[in-house]
């Protein structure tokens, strides 16, 4: 049972309220440490740990190893000559040497410095430089990480041994005709403030179209109906927004499971004609590199439904690189000045966002959910929901709650606004009844719900 998120802020008690207040307000709190710190040992950084997080793409793993920083930790992944992927201690257990320096061989990384040679699992398989009946070698093992490759993303599993989550298939990696294509974006600040950017989906409406360009489809111009939902134990929560295009109603629903998984409806989404469930534009994990920078790295989503026109460009997509503009730091200076995308908007919040600093209002609703639900998970045991959420629901995959609906609903001459929250309430109803059902069952539940809704219209 999804619970509604009161939209009330409480008030500022205290608030500075005088003109050239410079000096008294330059003092900068620290960071909110408990949400937004991972570092091993950190409350978030054992949370995150608890779940398989993509390091690198499998395209950046070929005859050389990379060098990758994730959690505050150094890794090396690397593929080996048999082809399996390993992700070691980026620095050799004899004297230190980073293994990113290191000869990709049979079977395992062999390090520059003296030869030695770790299999993915860590094993020290080779000494060369010690007396042949040496035991060294078997006294002990290199730090290393399980590794699994999926669709071209290379995760890890980096919590304590022995209690490693199944691997989450979702189900919207067996969307029919779906071509899902690897990318990652690197960003200069915390993980929590790009995490919260899809739980401000007002910022839609003035970033992306009237304060720096059009940047995405007319149909995100106008304010919508805006609803918020935790999900059941708080594993996770939804946004619901609807907005009148014509005769039509647009309702999307975004999912954010915790801790740092979301996805995001289609990208280029059509709203001038019926369309029932078209479901995901972008999966994305937003994986700390350190305190202070992370990447999103996932997949864009490509198929007639959600992309009915074909904007989207494949091509664009890859390490430090995707097809939707403002999204990555690599466009110039003077360019991110002049056009600031939602890359600008999020490092620009500093390096990591001072919550104690900001002053929320009732659309911010959605970042102050998503933020309890984290503390909520750090403070207690993990809940049982959350922790399963991402591992399996005993159906062949996890069902997800990311989709549009466009539904032909005329204005009925009464209140709009009220028939938006009506119709929103409905569709997501409609979303989270669909659970119990998987792939072409759950599609044919939901359509047929929608053309009911269209009917009784
Ligand atoms: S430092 Fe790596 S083998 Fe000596
Ligand atoms: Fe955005």
């Amino acid at each position: 049972m999804a619970v509604q998120e009161s939209t009330r802020q409480e008030s500022d008690t205290g608030a500075i309220n005088e003109p050239y207040s410079g000096y008294l307000l330059r003092d900068v709190p620290s960071a909110d440490a408990e949400i937004t710190h991972t570092d091993p040992g950190t409350p978030m950084g054992e949370l995150m740990r608890r779940y398989w997080q993509p390091v690198c793409l499998s395209e950046e793993l070929k005859d050389l190893p990379k060098a990758v920083r994730v959690l505050n930790e150094d890794l090396v992944a690397f593929r080996d000559n048999s082809g399996e992927v390993g992700i070691l201690h980026r620095h050799c257990s004899h004297r230190g040497t980073s293994l990113e320096y290191g000869i990709v061989s049979e079977g395992g990384l062999r390090c520059c410095y003296h030869g030695w040679l770790f299999a993915p699992d860590g094993t020290i398989l080779e000494t060369p430089g010690e007396p042949p009946d040496s035991r060294l070698k078997d006294s002990f093992r290199h730090g290393a990480y399980p590794a699994r490759e999926h669709m071209g993303l290379v995760f890890a599993y980096m919590g304590a041994p022995g209690e490693e989550p199944e691997f989450p298939i979702f189900d919207t990696y067996e969307e029919p005709d779906d071509r899902m294509v690897p990318y990652s974006v690197w960003h200069d600040c915390n993980w929590l403030q790009v995490q919260e950017n899809i739980m401000d989906p007002i910022h839609a409406c003035f970033l992306h179209m009237t304060m720096s360009g059009q940047q995405l489809s007319e149909s995100f111009a106008g304010m919508p109906e805006l609803e918020f939902y935790e999900t059941e134990g708080g594993s996770g929560m939804l946004f619901v927004t609807s907005r009148r295009v014509g005769e039509r109603i647009w309702v999307r629903t975004n999912h954010a499971l915790l801790p740092n998984f979301l996805q995001i409806g289609p990208i280029f989404p059509r709203t001038n004609m019926s369309t029932y469930f078209a479901r995901v534009g972008n999966t994305r994990w937003c994986v700390p590199i350190d305190n202070n920078q992370c990447v999103l790295m996932g997949w864009r989503h490509f198929s007639d439904l959600v992309d009915p026109e074909g904007q989207g460009r494949e091509e664009l997509c890859g390490p430090n690189s995707i097809d939707l503009f403002g999204q990555d730091g690599n466009r110039t200076y003077e360019e991110r000045q002049r056009e600031p995308g939602d890359w600008e908007a999020l490092i620009g919040q500093r390096s990591i966002a001072v919550h104690a600093l900001e002053h929320l209002g009732v659309h911010d609703a959605g970042v102050t959910m998503l933020r309890r639900l984290l503390r909520e998970a750090v403070r207690s045991e993990i809940p049982d929901a959350v922790a399963s959420a991402q591992r399996g629901t005993g159906g062949p995959h996890i069902n997800t709650f990311t989709q549009d609906a466009v539904l032909k609903i005329p204005p009925s001459g009464g209140d709009d606004r009220t028939l938006l929250q009506e119709v929103g309430r409905e569709v997501f109803d409609t979303v989270m009844e669909s659970v119990s059902y998987f792939g072409d069952e759950r599609r044919a539940f939901v359509r047929e719900r929608y053309q009911e809704m269209e009917r009784s219209a």
